[in-house]
């Protein structure tokens, strides 16, 4: 391995946790101090960048013993935009851009390169930050799996073997009751938890943002189930899936500094089906759930390989790019293209016509 001249890296991970940060971190300082340089550790996102004093040296002792660990040992948050930045929650004080500080105190702390593990949001900022000199290297994380130029995220296994197994477990109570059982699962604008739990786990219906769904075809498929001797029904909602007629359900809408908080939609499923089919339903909201506990096998396989991959690219002074897997390998893809535009699921897709095939309804 190349010796090259010590370098001093900085770490951080935003936006929303997802299994599989911690063994990004372990593999960017392990692989890092293999090569003679110095790891800092940025706490709460880009937030950290704002407060020198709480960035840390991270030792080889920190980061033992956390691959399986669900969480980021260095927080996180998805409220830390420097170039919008709102200190406290006083609603009435208007966002700052601190971007510049931000630049001044990598410079100030050293630093030669920043590896940032985040989601669209955080890498968003990261290329931001890159266009104002800071020599960056972006990490896909999300559960949503909703970030282009990668074939997949870190923590989206993990967050659809939770969905998965809390279908398998619905399936007893809702044979058992003859009701229909409706799981709001997460991935905000796109459906690929929901599509794929749905499928691994047996749903008759999945309901999917990328497809909106019409009332009457998703009642037809209940009726169908209960008439075919199957006196129970699974459906899989995806936080951002809508009925063709009416707009997708919103907690809390975006503001300035905020990002727009979904849900609702099992609830209003559920109802819906019991009022127009007469068979009683339930929802069950999976949450953050779906973020916790520890990474998969193949999470952690692949946190590590885009960790190295990281401090690879650093090496080879590859900067202003994102980790990306594209089977068998992970390659990088400047941070440009990964951030610009969501990656939905295709309507047409194998995973869509295999679904459709199997009986499974979308709601069309
Ligand atoms: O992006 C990850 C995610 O878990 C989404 O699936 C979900 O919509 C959102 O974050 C929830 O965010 P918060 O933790 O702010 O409630």
């Amino acid at each position: 391995m190349p010796k090259n001249s010590k370098l001093k890296i900085g770490v951080l991970t935003g936006g929303g946790d997802a299994p599989g940060l911690n063994a990004v971190i372990r593999a960017v300082v392990k692989c890092a101090l293999n090569r003679g340089w110095e790891v800092m550790g940025i706490k709460d996102g880009f937030e950290g960048l704002l407060d020198p004093s709480s960035i840390k040296q991270i030792t080889p002792g920190d980061v033992s013993g956390i691959l399986n660990m669900g969480g980021t040992i260095l927080g996180t948050t998805n409220r830390g935009n420097p170039f919008q930045h709102k200190a406290g929650s006083d609603k009435k004080e208007s966002a700052k851009d601190l971007s510049d500080l931000v630049v001044e105190n990598f410079k100030k702390l050293g630093l030669d390169a920043l590896v940032a593990i985040g989601g669209d949001g955080s890498l968003t900022i990261a290329k931001k930050l890159y266009d104002k000199g800071i020599p960056i290297i972006g990490v896909p994380k999300t559960i949503d799996n909703d970030l282009k130029e990668t074939v997949i995220t870190f923590g989206f296994d993990t967050a659809v073997s939770t969905a998965t197994d809390a279908i398998d477990k619905l399936h007893s109570t809702a044979q058992s009751h003859k009701r229909v059982m409706v799981v709001e699962v997460m991935g905000r604008y796109c459906g690929w938890i929901a599509l794929n739990s749905g499928i691994a786990g047996g749903a008759d219906i999945i309901l999917i943002p990328e497809i909106p769904f019409d009332w009457d075809k998703v009642c037809q498929k209940v009726e169908k189930r209960y008439k075919s001797g199957k006196n129970f029904c699974i459906v899989v909602a995806a936080e951002g899936a809508k009925p063709a007629s009416g707009e997708r359900l919103v907690k809390e809408h975006k503001t300035a500094t905020h990002v727009e908080v979904l849900g609702g939609i099992g609830e209003f499923v559920a109802a819906e089906i019991q009022k127009r089919t007469g068979r009683e339903a339930r929802a069950m909201v999976l949450g953050h759930l779906q973020r916790g506990g520890n990474p998969t096998t193949f999470d952690r396989l692949t946190s590590t390989r885009f960790g190295a991959a990281a401090v690879r690219l650093i090496a080879e002074k590859k900067f202003g790019q994102m980790v990306s897997l594209s089977p068998p390998n992970v390659v990088s893809v400047p941070l440009e293209k990964a951030v610009a535009g969501l990656k939905t699921v295709p309507p047409d897709s194998d995973s869509i016509l295999s679904a459709r095939e199997l009986g499974i309804s979308f709601g069309d």
